[in-house]
């Protein structure tokens, strides 16, 4: 992807620390944005953030729950004065509890809904407050929620998690809609990554596995990728290329998407 096309934007990004969250985070750096990481593993978002600074961008740590308006608003108000602006949000936070519906249990799903759905919801509250016109920043801007494949495709064990990254997509459409009719000057999107090798996709393999559903981990690996056109798992660096693109200005007319990044898995 060419440098550059995000100089000057100033951007926070949820779940920073690691995985997909920090490739996403590399690739807006790269791109030219300053970058306030966040997440709650403390230790590792502040090693990422000094990781990917460049000379020429900023890069900040600040601890931020998802979960917690509270904590939103101070991860905000720091963007803000730390960074100069606030223009983009990644709500890439997430957690996947893997389960058979017969077993399904009420305190993961509520912990599903909690992390990936409450913690999306504010944070496009506290994006819309922020860049809005009249807001802390008042420059308009992007966002983009992390959905999954699992929210287009049937897939066994994952009901719980699947139903909140359709929320997520389903939210999307919605923040869109009400960003565009009230003049926020925020565009809205959602990625549907596919199967990726993160501590959370390679978990989720180990899963599948244990619970009878492929032979072993590989075999659960080598089902999703039977079930991938393009035949093979993603790379973290392909969903964050389509993370710049949708901030970018050559995505300025698209607005409540969902871009499947997804080797051709699901719909
Ligand atoms: N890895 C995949 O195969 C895959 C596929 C599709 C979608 N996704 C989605 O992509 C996103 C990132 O996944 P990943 O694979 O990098 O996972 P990961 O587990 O490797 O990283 C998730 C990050 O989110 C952070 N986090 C968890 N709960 C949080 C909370 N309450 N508040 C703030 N931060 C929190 C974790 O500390 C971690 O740094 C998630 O939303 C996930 O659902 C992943």
């Amino acid at each position: 992807m060419s440098g550059g096309r995000l100089t000057g934007r100033k951007a926070l990004v949820t779940g920073g620390a690691r995985g997909i969250g920090e490739a996403i985070a590399t690739a807006l750096v790269n791109a030219g944005a300053s970058v306030m990481i966040t997440d709650i593993l403390s230790d590792l978002g502040k090693e990422t953030a000094a990781k990917i600074g460049k000379s020429g961008v900023k890069t900040g740590f600040a601890e931020l729950n998802v979960t917690d308006d509270a904590q939103w608003e101070k991860a905000v108000a720091a963007t803000v004065s730390e960074l100069g602006g606030y223009d983009i949000l990644i709500n890439n936070a997430g957690i996947e509890l893997t389960s058979l519906l017969i077993d399904i249990k009420a305190d993961d799903m509520r912990r599903m809904c909690d992390v990936n759905i409450v913690g999306t919801g504010l944070g496009m509250k506290h994006a819309f407050r922020a860049m809005k016109p009249g807001g802390a920043a008042g420059k308009g801007g992007a966002i983009v929620n992390i959905s999954s494949v699992a929210a287009t495709i049937a897939y066994p064990s994952i009901a719980g998690y699947s139903a909140t990254k359709s929320a997520v997509d389903r939210m999307t459409r919605i923040g869109a809609m009400e960003a565009g009719k009230l003049g926020y000057g925020v565009r809205v999107n959602c990625i549907y990554p596919g199967l990726a090798p993160t501590e959370m996709g390679m978990k989720l393999a180990t899963d599948i596995a244990a619970l009878g559903l492929a032979a072993d981990v590989n075999a659960a690996v080598a089902s999703v990728i039977e079930q991938t056109p393009l035949g093979r798992l993603a790379e973290i660096s392909e969903i964050a290329d389509a993370a710049v693109f949708l901030c970018s200005d050559e995505a300025r007319f698209i607005t409540g998407i969902g871009l499947p990044v997804d080797g051709g898995m699901g719909t």
